[in-house]
Parts: structure tokens; C-alpha cells; sequence
């Protein structure tokens, strides 16, 4: 039997010719009307199955299955509306949608979760978030983002910035990044800094970064600022969450300093960290990333379950 194509972690996709075949595959997508979409997957069945609150990774996964002619079986808020509840293990929730589906889209707060369902699901698990751990499918449509805006990679000086520390999408994003010649700005509160374990990768592999507490010397220079909130649901006290909340806001005196070809992205949800006045400026461009979303978990369905 071949095994199963499960998809844990962005270091699954430190290969430059895999990522140029999603990258076409989705832009190709992407030009398709609708009713013209192929449906490779009219036989199969995938599980969404969310343990912590999702709108734009569930629904997009549910709409990419259903494009591509496949069904859906769904559990909302796992951990109250599952057997979880009742005190079953993570492992017997996924034996048991094994029965029923031919992939999983799992969602979890702990980190390793994804790799844990992996070891006893004979069915491809696609990590849609573990904890304050990875998420690569988002760093798969942040780099698309990036690549479509900019038409390529290589040379950007790239901004990123919040709370480095706990976003699983900035984690995630950065070994994809390292795969190019980029000048990579961390931008973070002292005390919610990109964790050791990314550092040290970025300095192996030979990556220019500055650790910066405010983008007010270099946001001129940038070409992408990407923008992550303060992961509340990460904090063990509300106070420390409280006194860094509103540490990073991108109001338009900010843009109006910035390069005019230079994009602002943000995984979503936004809470306070970009103005809302900031929506209307063409550089913004945080919803046509939630559409090339889209494409790009089509291309990856497609990936997973091509023989
Ligand atoms: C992100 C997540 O869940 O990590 N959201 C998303 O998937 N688009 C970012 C966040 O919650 O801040």
C-alpha cells in the first residue's frame, strides 16, 4: 500500500520544483470558471475537523473538496460537539474517521497534534493548525501571495511582524522563505520574539535577518510587511496578553511611508492590528490572499490524492 501523503509540517516542502508545480497548478485553477473545474476527486471524502475556531482554513478546505467533486463530513468545535468531550483520546477520534474519510483536515491546540494523528491514521492528515506550532498550508498560500504579487521571491526584504512567538503561520512561513535569497526583518515585541529553533534555522541556512522592536527605521525599505495579531489564546495570563495587545497597529500614516509597490498581508482574523482605513489602500492585500487560499488547498488536495 502506498503510504499515505500526510502534510504536518512546511519542511515537507523545502523543494522549490514541488512548490512552482502547486503554484502553477493553483493559478491555473484560479483562471477556471467554475463549472469547468476538473473533479479528480469525485470518489473521496474528506473530514474537517476543528478543535479550535477557523473561518477562513475550514470553509476553504471545504469549499476546495467540493469543487473538486469530492464530499464532505464535518465536525465544528470538536472539543465540545465530538466524543472528545466524553474524554475520548485524539488517536480514537482518528481510527475512527479513518471508517469514513479518505483525508483529514485536522485543527488542534497542542503542538504536535497533527504528527500524533499521523502515526495512527492510515488516511492523509493535513495539519491546519497545531497549537502555536505549524501551519503550512498557510504558508503555502502566503508564499503563493508573495510569488503572484511580486512575480518572484528572491531579493524582497520581507517584514514580519506581531507576536513572533506564538504565530503557527509566521513559524511555518519562515522555512519556506529560507528556500530564497530574501532579507527577512523579525519585527516583534522583546518578549513575543520568533522562537530559538527558527533563528537557528535561518542563520544555517545563511539568511540575512534583523531582530527589530519597531519597524519605524526600515518600513520604507520593505516590500512585504506581513502582520500577525497577538495570539490571545496563547497566554497563560490575561494581564501579559493585555499589556502587549496593542503593540504593533498599521494605520496609513505608516502606509503612506511605505514603497508604493511594497504589500500588506495578514493571515486573518484582523482584530486591532492593521486600521481599518488601511483596507482601501491598494497595497492591502489580506482578502485576495484568503482567495488564493483557495486555489492553493485545491492544488494541494489534488497533490495529496494524485497516485
Ligand atoms: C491563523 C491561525 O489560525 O493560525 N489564521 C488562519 O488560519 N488564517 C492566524 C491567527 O489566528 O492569527
Amino acid at each position: 500500500m502506498v503510504p499515505a501523503k500526510h502534510i504536518i509540517s512546511t519542511k515537507q516542502f523545502l523543494d522549490k520544483v514541488l512548490l512552482e508545480d502547486l503554484f502553477a497548478q493553483a493559478t491555473s485553477l484560479s483562471k477556471m470558471p467554475l463549472n469547468e473545474y476538473p473533479k479528480p476527486l469525485e470518489n473521496l471524502t474528506l473530514a474537517t475537523v476543528f478543535f479550535e475556531p477557523s473561518t477562513r482554513t475550514r470553509l476553504s478546505f471545504e469549499t476546495a473538496i467540493q469543487n473538486l467533486g469530492g464530499h464532505l463530513i464535518t465536525v465544528e468545535n470538536a472539543g465540545e460537539f465530538s466524543s472528545t468531550k466524553k474524554g475520548e483520546s485524539l488517536e480514537d477520534t482518528i481510527k475512527t474517521l479513518n471508517a469514513y474519510a479518505d483525508g483529514i483536515v485536522l485543527r488542534h491546540p497542542e503542538i504536535g497534534s497533527a504528527e500524533r494523528a499521523a502515526t495512527v491514521s492510515k488516511v492523509p492528515i493535513i495539519n491546519a493548525g497545531d497549537g502555536a506550532g505549524d501551519h503550512p498550508t498557510q504558508a503555502l498560500l502566503d508564499l503563493y501571495t508573495i510569488q503572484k504579487s511580486h512575480d518572484k521571491i528572491d531579493k524582497l526584504k520581507i517584514g514580519v511582524v506581531g507576536d513572533l512567538e506564538h504565530s503557527r503561520t509566521q513559524h511555518a512561513l519562515i522555512y519556506l522563505l529560507s528556500l530564497f535569497d530574501v532579507e527577512l526583518f523579525l519585527i516583534s515585541p522583546a518578549e513575543l520574539q520568533l522562537p530559538k529553533e527558527e533563528q537557528t534555522y535561518l542563520r544555517k541556512q545563511g539568511i540575512t535577518f534583523h531582530t527589530l522592536t519597531s519597524w519605524k527605521d526600515v518600513i520604507g525599505e520593505l516590500d512585504v510587511i506581513y502582520i500577525n495579531r497577538v495570539q490571545k489564546e496563547r497566554f497563560k495570563f490575561m494581564e501579559d496578553y493585555l499589556a502587549l495587545k496593542d503593540s504593533f497597529i498599521l494605520t496609513m500614516e505608516s502606509v503612506k511611508q511605505m514603497k508604493k509597490s511594497a504589500i500588506i498581508m495578514n493571515p486573518l482574523p484582523r482584530i486591532n492590528e492593521i486600521d481599518l482605513a488601511v483596507d482601501d489602500d491598494p497595497r492591502a492585500i489580506y482578502f485576495e490572499q484568503v482567495k488564493n487560499g483557495l486555489y492553493v488547498r485545491m492544488a494541494l488536495l489534488q497533490h495529496i490524492f494524485s497516485i
